[in-house]
């Protein structure tokens, strides 16, 4: 190879690392675009800064890779959007308390690391998606009051019973049938919390 080629071999890498490098920063500012925000939480949401890792409410490991969204109680409103499947380190993601709306991506299975996963009192609708009984890593899950509809993957129970999956909350949503806490007194190490009218319906 000619030293010309090896040089525009790098400056094509070079570009290649640059259009890369905020990755992170253009999905969570992509997200951002889709939702209502009256109370400006997500005004320091800058895309032109070099990473995300300074943006309140977003927290990195020391690679600069997304570990934390915290967005409890933010007043937002609008859905998720698949592309955030791809923020690949996310460990906690609490978005709970908002008006988040539309369907759970399945995408979200690909978070190997999520340790809690918070959604708990938004308006998401349709089902669990199969793909979150990926998330092996996983011992908080909160989707207590929303509008979720079907039934809860087996997937997901799988990870209740044989996973790490200590709390799962699925109360006062739309599903069909019944789940039984895995223990009555409610503090086991594992426990399923299914609102308890659905029942006596
Ligand atoms: C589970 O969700 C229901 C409905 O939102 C709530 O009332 C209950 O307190 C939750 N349980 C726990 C242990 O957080």
């Amino acid at each position: 190879m000619g030293s010309k080629m090896v040089v525009m071999a790098l400056v094509a890498a070079i570009a290649i690392q640059f259009a890369n490098c905020n990755m992170e920063g253009d999905v969570l500012y992509e997200w951002k675009t889709k939702l209502m925000d009256p109370s400006k939480v997500l005004g320091s949401w800058d895309p032109t800064l070099v990473n995300p890792c300074t943006w309140y409410h977003v927290t990195c490991n020391s690679d600069n890779s997304v570990v934390r969204v915290d967005l409890g109680n933010a007043g937002l409103s609008g859905p998720l959007i698949p592309q955030l499947g791809l923020l690949a380190n996310m460990q906690y993601f609490m978005v709970f308390g908002n008006e988040i709306t539309a369907t759970i991506p399945k995408e979200m299975g690909n978070w190997k690391k999520l340790v809690s996963l918070g959604l708990h009192q938004n308006k998401l609708s349709g089902p669990i998606p199969a793909s979150l009984g990926q998330l092996e890593s996983l011992r908080f899950m909160t989707l207590n009051s929303n509008k979720l509809t079907g039934t809860i993957p087996k997937e997901v129970l799988e990870l209740v019973l044989w996973g790490d999956l200590q709390t799962l909350n699925v109360s006062d949503n739309h599903f069909q049938g019944r789940v039984h806490p895995a223990d009555p007194t409610g503090y086991a190490v594992t426990t399923i919390m299914q609102d308890p009218k659905i029942g006596s319906k």
